[in-house]
């Protein structure tokens, strides 16, 4: 029977019981599923014939009845080859799985749909987050289409406008605190304790991990097998977690016969689970005050670091940090060699390539995932604000051409001989 399962001490909590930390010990929970049921259930081939998303993973999905879905189409993001900026890099093989793509812009949708509606088979009327931006943008829009009332607690200036534009224009009761994410957190889990009518969606939640894990299932059947790393940007660590989970899963069922290496990227000044890493540490230090261009991931003390430090250590991964100048300049990358739009947070990964490449943690042969995980859509000030200005130029022909430099190379065009 698939039930929930403290990842440290290992107590066992039925499905549909509303906890999100072990009664016993406090450590956090994960879904455990039952390998033997799944095998047999998609042992019919009937799964292979829906279209890559979240959903065509049902049979993985602990959701009992599919009245209870709440969708709004997520997942089947597409895996692009990036022969441009591979080549820049020096790798042979690079892919982006850009989650950006997803209803509201970030791969938090995946874990959402499948969160919302475990939230709908539970029977409760008020769901909430704390949120760098992308949980709250997509829980507001979940919540909106379910009929249910949402609140959420956001780090006061700290988050992108396009994410707070989301969360608002969903309708979602937004309270910025005067403080960092992991306040905000702090306060979101006191008013679940007092108030147990109020359903708590942050990754915490082990039905939106569920729902992330799907990523690793659409990259294994995009690529025809597992990649040979995928690296990925860790905030609060739930979704590096969830990544590997989907890598277990599927080599669990015999559908994959190999798993990648998880390699988890922090922006410096937020890098608890990287220090951790490098001390060869099992338990993580946290950060009193992350500061990092990469709002979504300025996470000081993040509440998955067991299970994204078990992805790493268990994969034989790797952690780095990037500067917040080394994912500026990743971000216009993408942008200007392959047409992906990615905001500072997706930009990691990239930004971390090249150091891994010199470090010989991956080789440029290796296949190598980097995630995407949001629209750099949602953060568009920060553009403005690195890029500087457009310039302004009066509606004259001259004048535009003079600030084209076109004037000189079109005289040169005319005055090239005709060729008939
Ligand atoms: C764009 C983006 N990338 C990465 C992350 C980090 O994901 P996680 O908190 O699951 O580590 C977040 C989390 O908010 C995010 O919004
Ligand atoms: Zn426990």
């Amino acid at each position: 029977m698939t039930h929930l399962k403290c990842i440290e001490c290992g107590t066992t909590y039925d499905i549909d019981e509303i906890i999100y930390k072990c009664g016993k010990c406090d450590g956090i929970l994960e879904v455990v599923t039952d390998i033997e049921e799944l095998r047999n259930k998609i042992s019919t081939d009937k799964w292979k014939g829906r279209s890559l998303s979240v959903w065509r993973y049902i049979d993985f999905l602990p959701i009992k009845d599919k009245i209870n879905i709440v969708t709004l189409n997520e997942g089947g993001t597409g895996l692009h080859r990036c022969k441009r900026l591979a080549e820049k890099i020096g790798l042979k093989k690079l892919f982006i799985k850009f989650e950006g793509e997803n209803p509201t812009g970030s791969f938090k949708d995946r874990g959402m749909t499948v969160g919302v509606s475990k939230a709908r088979e539970l029977g409760v009327s008020i769901v909430i987050c704390a949120s760098t931006g992308n949980t709250s943008a997509s829980l507001a829009a979940y919540a909106a289409k379910s009929g249910k009332q949402c609140i959420v607690l956001v780090p006061a200036g700290k988050i992108g406008v396009g994410k707070l534009a989301q969360a608002i224009a969903h309708g979602a009761r937004l309270i910025q605190v005067k403080g960092n994410f992991d306040d905000s957190l702090d306060m979101v889990f006191q008013l679940c304790e007092r108030n147990n009518q109020i359903y708590l969606l942050n990754s915490i939640n082990p039905f939106r991990i569920e729902g992330q894990k799907t990523i690793a299932f659409e990259v294994s059947e995009q690529l025809g097998v597992p990649p040979d790393c995928m690296v990925m940007p860790v905030g609060n660590a739930g979704n590096i977690s969830a990544a590997w989970k989907g890598f277990n899963e599927f080599e669990a069922v015999g559908l994959t016969n190999s798993k990648p290496r998880m390699i988890g990227i922090q922006a410096e000044g937020a890098s608890p689970i990287v220090n951790a890493y490098r001390k060869k540490k099992i338990r993580v230090e946290p950060i009193l005050f992350p500061e990092t261009v990469a709002t979504a991931i300025r996470i000081g003390n993040p509440v998955s670091w067991r299970k994204a430090l078990n992805s790493i250590y268990e994969s034989n991964g790797y952690a780095e940090t990037v500067t917040d100048q080394e994912i500026l300049d990743a971000q216009r990358l993408l942008a200007q060699t392959e047409g992906i739009f990615a905001e500072p947070a997706s930009a990691t990964p990239i930004a971390s390539l090249k150091k891994l490449l010199d470090q010989g943690v991956i080789n440029k042969s290796d296949s190598i995932v980097c995630v995407a995980t949001g629209h750099g859509l949602k953060d568009a000030d920060v553009i403005t604000r690195v890029f500087g200005k457009p310039i302004e130029v009066e509606a004259d022909i001259d004048a535009i051409e003079k600030s084209l430099n076109l004037l000189v190379k079109y005289d040169r065009w005319l005055e090239e001989p005709s060729s008939t």
